[in-house]
């Protein structure tokens, strides 16, 4: 199969790059780099000796992804490309919405004059918002609480209507908890820029000493030890998920959401206590307040992915730390050299 991927040569990008390789699938990446190295795809290309072409193109340039998409001849599409940061959504929404809302657009009109209606989308359990009904499951009613969260959301109605206008459209929406840990060759892995928002890899740079200790927001939310739960999941099971989730909608047409997560909620405590027993090393933090806007505990139902998809994350938290922490020490800057 020949696949288009958005985003790919990002965190998750990266990952699911190198696994449709390793199925024999022919892949294109899209990415403007603006929040990614090229170096990432160097690599994936040295662990499984096969070629992947990068196209440096912004979604946002209609005429150039148009391009892509008219000479491709490709069977589905694979949508990470996006702005994901919350607090800078809150800043900077229209940002936000153009970027990920227009530049879905312009692909959507693309992937639709092309004749391509087949397309994986990484949506997030930020369009939960923050439910207490756990463990989450799709059927929830969606009130993401941040424009971050509300142009997933947005995107994934626009998807909705797509498939219900053209019933020849295939759509998987994917719901990912939180993402962590790398490829177990330790060559690629996430490369936050400036301070990481997301607690592994800010765990992480504490472990390698490029951050002085971590600051856990809040201890007093009602939960095993007082931090805020959430639902880790190893970044190649995530990557596996999508191809399960592209196999699906090869033979199935409509829009389908799945929650990719492990279905097991893991504090912020047990998280630096795994990541410390993986780096062997003590990793220093600081109770502070809550962060505004978080949920006490968060993780997902993932039922549905399993019954349908015939799909579950096979890593644990352990698995997740030692690959991050591979990756952590022997890339400390990241891809910057
Ligand atoms: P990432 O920033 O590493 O990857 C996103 C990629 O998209 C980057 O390579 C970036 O350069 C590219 N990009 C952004 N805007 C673009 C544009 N206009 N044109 C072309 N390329 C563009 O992020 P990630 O962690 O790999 O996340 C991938 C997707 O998954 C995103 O859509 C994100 O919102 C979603 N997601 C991520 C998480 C997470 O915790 N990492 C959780 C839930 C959902
Ligand atoms: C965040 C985003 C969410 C996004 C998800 C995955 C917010 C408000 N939400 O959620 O939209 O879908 O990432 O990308 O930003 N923590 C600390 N110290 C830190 C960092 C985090 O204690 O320095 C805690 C948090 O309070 C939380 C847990 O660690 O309890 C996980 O945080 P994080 O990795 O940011 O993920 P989410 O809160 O799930």
């Amino acid at each position: 199969m020949k696949v288009l991927v958005t985003g790919g040569a990002g965190y998750i990008g990266s990952h699911t790059v190198l696994c449709l390789l390793e199925e024999g699938h022919d892949v294109v990446v899209l990415d403007n780099l603006s929040n990614s190295n090229a170096e990432s795809l160097i690599r994936v290309q040295e662990i499984t000796g096969k070629q992947v072409a990068l196209q440096e193109i912004d979604l946002l340039d209609s005429a150039a992804v148009h391009g892509v998409l008219r000479g491709g001849n490709f069977d589905s599409v694979v949508h990470f490309a996006g702005l994901k940061a919350v607090g800078e959504s809150v800043v900077d929404p229209l940002t936000y919405y153009k970027n990920n809302v227009a530049g879905t657009i312009n692909l959507l009109e693309s992937m639709q004059s092309a004749g391509v209606h087949r397309l994986v989308f990484s949506s997030s359990a930020t369009v939960y918002g923050n439910s207490e009904n756990v463990p989450l499951t799709e059927k929830l009613h969606l009130e993401a609480t941040n424009p971050y969260g509300r142009t997933k959301q947005h995107i994934e109605e626009m998807l909705n209507d797509l498939c219900t206008s053209d019933p020849t459209w295939a759509v998987a929406l994917l719901r990912y908890f939180n993402p962590a840990g790398a490829h177990e060759s330790g060559l690629i892995g996430e490369s936050p820029v400036g301070v990481p928002n997301n607690l592994v890899p800010f765990v992480a740079q504490v472990a390698v000493g490029r951050r002085d200790k971590l600051f856990v927001f809040g201890g007093d939310y009602p939960t095993i030890d007082g931090t805020g739960v959430r639902d880790y999941i190893h970044v190649m099971d995530l990557a596996e998920g999508h191809l399960a989730a592209l196999g699906h909608i090869q033979r199935n047409c409509g829009a389908f959401k799945w929650n990719l997560g492990t279905g097991k909620g893991s504090s912020v405590l047990e998280v630096v206590d795994a990541f410390g027993k993986a780096a062997g090393r003590s990793i220093k933090y600081e109770l502070v307040a809550r962060r505004p806007g978080d949920a006490a505990v968060s993780y997902a139902d993932a039922a549905a992915a399993l019954a349908d998809l015939g799909w579950s994350a096979r890593r644990n938290l352990e698995q997740m730390c030692a690959d991050h922490w591979r990756w952590q020490v022997s890339n400390p800057n990241g891809y910057e050299r």
